[in-house]
């Protein structure tokens, strides 16, 4: 069993794999927090709740002045009636007060896991995998009920939290704050690990300690963003990959997101999770329901290796959905890079056959392929054909490339409308707009006002004739700008506050439309690179284009840090040309292919023009990769040097049954006589010996047989470690292959 409740204490308790949560029932009403951490092996706390008279922090209960909702660490907290830290929820009422007065009515506890309405959510497939516990907290004078769900995954150590609210009585209430989960952490000392970055830069790892204030990070951009990831993670100083007590926020939500903590006065620390409140309101009449999204509150205590592993198992296999979540993915070349806008069908068929000639399995055709876009001040909103490019079109292009033994896919944008598109001119009014003010645009594009039904579903429409007008098997869905002039001619002037979370709940109803009619379709999500890399988009979208940044030097960074949460069959990663397009950097081709097999591989460059070095280069890393796939997908990983040293850079993949590995190195800067070095690897079974093969291209000089084979015990590799062979040059890498003897 993972959920227990005690009558005699009024506890309730979660075991989630390695972890225990407990929350208590106080004086019949409030749900207090009484801890999170380490699996304990009593259901219960037998120490009671100790409360002590404080001064300035006031008293619900007139008979007990020891007790505060100021002082207590609590599950679902509102302002108003004693607690002053941040709230979980707020909201307006009729009478223009604010005052909520959440108590504790019921509770049930059953096998499996609910789905969420309309949102994405990780998921069991069978009843056994998981326990749910629903806790009805009630406003008698509102008859509003307020229930917190929280499911317990046996063999995860991640808790799983979403919040309901019902109006059952008389009046609508605006709800203004709905968080999906707050956790109060009695006290201790932490350091806060986020996710921040920009365009091209994202997810870089950022690690502050929480000071005495609130540090919040959030995205009131309409997207998850590029910005902030809806991640962070309350690390034990000193947290390493193998070491460090560590608790785990991630958000399933694709738009504006508030998380972080407001320590209190006492030193308890409260975390958050939730829609972003900034912008929002909700106005919720009598009889309706409101859901927020799902967090998921991960623990580890053996650092942020195992957390990651943890997290990517659970999206891996229970957040991902389709025919794509256990299949290995094609390798696929996209001729962004290679040709931009400019391209015919001649180009493409001859950038297809080379690339058919190198073991790629997947063409995909960018932007530029509608409308009349020749550049990227028009189009969008118009997805047919641009005959002048395409005469034959889509039918006749696939044809020529599943001759080339290629299967085909092709870029949308389909959030986006340009001023310059019939769409557009037909209906000026379906852009996200607030009256006659001006339209701000962002790369010459407004957004569509995925809020509207009529929108949603001339969008589907669209969609729908195009998937079906060609054997298309793979679908790359872009958002390149962030959302201005928030509003909608759909909604009344009390309900645009809505339009933000509406708009994601239209993108959401549309994806799962799309993916549950075409299920055979691969779809990776893409916001100028990783600016929608999140839990909500992988709910649909089994792969997310990481980045626009295609330089292995940088994609080690933005590769690392989107590794802290998300697994490696999640990443599109590219070998592009060099000098790289966005940083100017030469990087060699072993290099670029060994950075880009830590995720779906896949080639972004003219593989028209390359030298007979490099051909011969990417085939062999085709072969390669092909060979290690299923272990860079579905094995685990571990990271074991990070690239913020500046210095080099090493990962690893261990398969479930620890009988195969591949481990990666990369030198970042060469140093001078540099001393020799041992990378000590990780995740083998000790006694277990691998044969090792290093595969290192391009040196000056020659390998002993003895570093390029090896034969040892995991024991060995994982203490003693394996020489590291000078690599001369910036940026050179080399791997090695690990199979059990
Ligand atoms: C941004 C994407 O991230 C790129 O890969 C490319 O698809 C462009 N958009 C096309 O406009």
């Amino acid at each position: 069993m993972a959920i227990y409740f005690d009558e005699v204490t009024q506890q309730f308790h979660l075991q989630a794999g390695q972890t225990s949560y407990v929350i208590q029932v106080h004086k019949g009403a409030y749900l207090i927090h009484r801890y999170f951490g380490r699996r304990l092996l009593n259901p219960k706390i037998e120490q009671p709740l100790i409360t002590v008279d404080r001064a300035f922090s006031p008293n619900p209960d007139p008979l007990d002045d020891t007790f505060s909702l100021d002082t207590v660490p609590l599950e679902y907290p509102v302002f108003g009636s004693s607690d002053f830290r941040l709230p979980a929820f707020e909201a307006e009422l009729h009478d223009g007060s604010s005052i909520v007065d959440l108590r504790y009515k019921t509770y049930r506890i059953f096998s499996g896991k609910p789905k969420l309405d309309g949102l994405p959510a990780t998921y069991v497939e069978h009843e056994n995998e998981a326990q749910t516990l629903e806790i009805d907290l009630l406003d008698e004078t509102l008859q509003l009920t307020v229930t917190l769900r929280y499911t317990a995954f046996l063999s995860h150590s991640i808790i799983a939290r979403s919040v309901s609210v019902a109006n059952c009585g008389q009046h609508d209430v605006k709800l203004k704050r709905v968080l999906s989960a707050v956790c109060d952490f009695p006290n201790g000392s932490y350091n806060i690990l986020h996710l921040p970055g920009a365009h091209a830069r994202e997810r870089e790892v950022s690690v502050l300690p929480v000071g005495r204030m609130a540090q919040l990070l959030e995205s009131r951009r309409g997207a998850s963003s590029h910005q902030q990831n809806p991640f962070f993670a309350l690390v034990s100083p000193n947290t390493t990959e193998d070491s460090g007590e560590i608790f785990a926020f991630s958000f399933v939500y694709s738009g504006n997101f508030l998380m972080g903590v407001d320590p209190d006065q006492y030193g308890m620390i409260r975390a958050m999770v939730g829609i972003n409140p900034f912008g929002f309101a909700w106005q919720l009449k009598p009889g309706e329901t409101f859901h927020a999204p799902e967090a998921l509150l991960g623990y580890s205590q053996q650092g942020l290796g195992s957390m990651s592993r943890d997290f990517h198992r659970l999206f891996r296999t229970r957040l991902v959905r389709g025919t794509f979540r256990d299949q290995v993915r094609p390798v696929l070349i996209n001729n962004w890079e290679a040709t931009y806008f400019t391209f015919d069908q001649e180009t493409l068929l001859d950038l297809g056959r080379s690339a058919s000639k190198l073991g790629i399995e997947l063409f995909v055709l960018d932007d530029g392929w509608f409308g009349h876009r020749d550049n990227d001040r028009s189009s969008l909103g118009d997805w047919k054909i641009d005959f002048r490019k395409l005469p034959e079109g889509l039918q006749s292009l696939e044809k020529g490339l599943r001759d080339q033994n290629l299967k085909f896919g092709i870029w949308v944008e389909p959030e986006m409308v340009s001023p310059d598109s019939d769409l557009y001119r037909e209906h000026p009014d379906w852009c996200l707009h607030v009256g006659d003010r001006s339209r701000s645009l962002g790369r010459h594009q407004l957004v569509l006002d995925f809020s509207r039904s009529d929108v949603q579903e001339a969008i589907l429409d669209q969609l729908t004739h195009l998937l079906q007008s060609a054997p298309i098997q793979y679908v790359k869905w872009d958002m390149n700008r962030h959302m201005t002039e928030v509003g909608s001619v759909a909604w009344p002037k009390d309900q645009q506050s809505e339009v933000g979370h509406r708009y994601i709940l239209g993108l959401y109803h549309v994806l799962e439309e799309l993916t549950k009619q075409f299920p055979s379709v691969l779809f990776e999500s893409c916001s100028g690179g990783g600016g929608r890399f999140d839990p909500g988009m992988l709910y649909y979208m089994p792969q997310v284009w990481t980045s626009d940044n295609t330089d292995a030097i940088g994609r080690l960074f933005i590769q690392f840090g989107t590794s802290l949460l998300y697994p490696s069959i999640s990443m599109g990663a590219h070998v592009s040309a060099v000098p790289n397009h966005q940083v100017g950097r030469i990087t060699p081709i072993d290099t670029r292919g060994l950075v880009a097999m830590m995720g779906n591989l896949g080639y972004e460059l003219d593989v028209r023009n390359l030298s007979s070095h490099d051909r011969d280069r990417v085939n062999e890393q085709v072969l390669f990769y092909k060979s290690i796939q299923r272990l860079v997908l579905f094995g685990d990983l571990y990271r074991l040097r990070h690239p913020n040293t500046q210095k080099d850079a090493a990962w690893m993949y261990v398969g479930v049954d620890q009988r195969e590995a591949i481990a990666t190195y990369v030198q970042i800067l060469a140093q001078g006589n540099p001393p020799m070095d041992r990378l000590m690897l990780r995740g083998l079974d000790p006694i277990i010996q691998y044969e090792v093969s290093l595969i290192v291209h391009d040196l000056q000089y020659s390998i002993p047989e003895n570093v390029l084979h090896v034969a040892a015990f995991g024991d060995e590799l994982m203490n003693v470690g394996l020489v590291i062979p000078y690599l001369l040059g910036d940026f050179r890498a080399c791997a090695w292959t690990l199979k059990a003897r």
